[in-house]
């Protein structure tokens, strides 16, 4: 793999500025921030006074835990436009996420904002390995959802290429790849896997591709996935980290020097965790829920929203600025089966130990008398087909991760093996759990 690491000079001075200086700007930002959403959001102005806090109660970063949690709910509640904080007018743009439930979310950018966004997807960028005059190949869907158009701002304001692709469409995928030769790509891990299986189908050697690094975010992926798409394909696999509610893609960004957990870029934003079930701040280090203040976003501020996704603080590393524990999942995702809780990312870790099983999964939930239970789905990989002893392949193979989920993770599932494609593909996020149990 090519040494990547930017020049320090490359960076935004910030980036590697001292701890005092990145703390006083965060102040300063949080300051405004809190004051701009206050003067001009009525949700915040309400909760804010019915708590009795005033912006100007801050003194200190600390006393932000005084101010109240914003959710996905009060999005909702505020559909479409309730929260922006600046005349339509001044929006130049939106983004929806679609809920599984109840109408999607919807956020607005200024001018300004979409000019931050840029800026901080082109640093993720240059984190990530890739600078001006290479070329990005972006996987992310276009529309509604901000990977698309959220990478492509990014890759123009590196003053890279930008190929956009979008999602879907996979075969097509891989002859762009193979004849534009890109230096890097954009797209969910999940959907790498299935453009890594086009690769075998039609014949070309992904290893000897142009791609020198992939930036992968949108779900979680575990670093032994990481282990498996560099190898595959013979390059980089960096994570990136963000969310719609706070800006899209570009929140927080690994360096293709560490590999150690995404950057939060804490010059625009404030991240605290909490306790997910007090909401008391807990100190860094600490595993727990996610929660981020906006400092600079004008259409739409985040006062302490609750991202719902687990994870840990760091200590800067190749930045001063703090890092965030790759993501275990999202408190949504957690599974409880019989008491124990379980993600699906400790499920996929096994999954990629087993020699012989393809890094495709999918975990049902089901009862069985009045029991839950949990199946997990995975297959072979063509290989050990082809060599003509799948039946006993698929028993070892069966027997053992059910072995590794008892030992490991604790709990007993009943392993399925089927044939290679029997899994269902990704076409973006993947769909790791289907919730099959009886209800009632
Ligand atoms: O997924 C934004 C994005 C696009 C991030 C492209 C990275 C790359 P949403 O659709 O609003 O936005 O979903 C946000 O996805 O709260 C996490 O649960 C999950 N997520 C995003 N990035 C990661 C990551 C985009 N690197 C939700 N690791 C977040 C784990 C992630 N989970």
């Amino acid at each position: 793999m090519h040494d990547l690491t930017p020049k320090r000079s490359e960076l935004d001075p910030i980036e590697i500025a001292s701890i005092d200086e990145i703390r006083s700007l965060q102040l300063e930002r949080l300051r405004w921030s809190l004051r701009h959403a206050y003067d001009n959001v009525e949700m915040y102005r309400a909760r804010f006074d019915a708590l009795g806090v005033h912006p100007e109660d801050l003194t200190q970063l600390s006393d932000l835990a005084k101010f109240p949690f914003t959710t996905k709910g009060d999005l909702r509640e505020a559909y479409p436009f309730g929260m922006f904080a600046v005349p339509r007018g001044q929006i130049l743009r939106v983004h929806a996420s679609s809920g599984t439930t109840g109408k999607p979310t919807v956020v607005g950018y200024t001018q300004k904002d979409i000019d931050n966004w840029a800026d901080l997807m082109a640093r993720s960028l240059r984190a990530s390995g890739l600078r001006r005059g290479d070329m990005v190949h972006n996987a992310y869907g276009y529309g509604l959802f901000t990977g698309g158009l959220g990478a492509h701002y990014g890759i123009e304001r590196l003053g890279a290429t930008v190929v956009p692709m979008s999602g879907g469409q996979t075969e097509k995928q891989v002859a762009l790849i193979e004849d534009f030769r890109p230096d890097g790509i954009m797209v969910t891990p999940s959907y790498m896997l299935n453009i890594l299986e086009q690769y075998h189908r039609m014949g070309f050697d992904p290893r000897g591709s142009s791609l020198k690094v992939g930036v992968f975010g949108a779900e979680p992926w575990t670093d032994a996935m990481r282990r498996e798409v560099e190898a595959a394909f013979d390059m980089h696999a960096v994570d990136i980290y963000g969310l719609s509610e706070i800006m899209g893609p570009g929140v927080a960004n690994e360096c293709v020097e560490t590999k150690d957990g995404p950057v939060i870029w804490e010059d625009h934003f404030l991240p605290e965790i909490i306790d997910p079930e007090t909401g008391a701040v807990l100190p860094d280090g600490e595993l727990g829920e996610l929660v981020i203040t906006t400092l600079t976003k004008e259409g739409l501020p985040m006062v302490r929203y609750r991202t719902r996704d687990l994870t840990r603080l760091l200590p800067g590393t190749a930045r001063s600025m703090r890092r965030m524990a790759k993501i275990t999942g999202r408190s949504d995702d957690m599974i409880i089966l019989r008491g124990v809780n379980v993600f699906p990312s400790q499920i996929e870790e096994q999954v990629l130990q087993v020699p012989g099983l393809a890094p495709y999964y999918q975990i049902e939930l089901v009862t069985v008398g009045r029991m839950d239970a949990m199946r997990v789905h995975v297959e072979l990989l063509p290989a050990a087909v082809a060599s003509g002893q799948s039946e006993g392949h698929n028993q070892a193979c069966k027997a053992q991760l059910a072995k590794r989920i008892k030992d490991i993770v604790g709990i007993s599932a009943e392993v399925s093996v089927g044939e290679p494609g029997s899994v269902e593909r990704s076409q973006g996020k993947a769909r790791r759990v289907v919730d099959a149990r009886e209800k009632g």
